[in-house]
């Protein structure tokens, strides 16, 4: 079967804030999510845990991203881009723009930001990624941010599209999905916050 493990970033100084996309660095308990390896973590949050994440105790984790003998960075993980919103909280964009949280509220996957993406729009970037990770035999491991997992969650695990944008992927948590194809698949959640 197949075995891909998915994990959100450490916490950043945004997620601690409520603030949209950004660059960010770790917060302090991102960085003791990220500390395991002994890696310097001047790195962005997204090269600093993908670098940790790959150390974490797993059973299989040893062989997770040995394909290629270090780990690749992919730009289609990138979280949603929030445009013109970018860097701001969710309060922030309601006093603005109050019109346009009401339409995300009701349509959330179709909804795209000003200038930026909406979750159908990630769908359209990941496609290539996805089918090339099915070609993969090792377990893999991918560190990402909140939106773009909760769509590779919901496909992996054979669940409705439409609901995938409030789908639950926590902080410091691996998600570890088997699937043969034939079989249901199922997950095991390993909280390590
Ligand atoms: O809060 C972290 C974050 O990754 C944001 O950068 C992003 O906009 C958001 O989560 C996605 O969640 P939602 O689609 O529920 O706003």
């Amino acid at each position: 079967p197949h075995v891909i493990y998915l994990s959100r970033h450490g916490q950043s100084e945004y997620n601690v804030l409520g603030k949209l996309g950004g660059n960010p660095p770790l917060s302090p308990a991102g960085q003791e999510y990220a500390r395991r390896p002994a890696q310097p973590l001047q790195l962005s949050r997204w090269h600093a845990t993908r670098a940790a994440a790959l150390s974490l105790s797993l059973p299989d984790a040893a062989s997770v991203g040995s394909r290629s003998g270090s780990p690749r960075v992919y730009r289609n993980l990138d979280e949603i881009f929030a445009g013109e919103y970018e860097g701001m909280t969710y309060e922030e964009i309601k006093k603005i723009a109050p019109s346009e949280a009401t339409l995300r509220s009701m349509d959330k996957i179709g909804y795209r930001y000003p200038r930026g993406e909406s979750y159908f729009d990630i769908l359209a970037r990941l496609d290539p990624l996805v089918h090339e990770l099915e070609s993969y035999h090792e377990p893999l491991l991918l560190v990402s941010h909140q939106a773009v997992l909760r769509l590779l969650y919901s496909y992996l695990m054979g669940k409705p599209r439409h609901q995938a944008p409030k789908v639950e992927i926590p902080l410091h948590t691996v998600i570890r999905i088997t699937y043969d194809g034939w079989n249901p698949p199922y997950e095991e959640r390993f909280v390590l916050g």
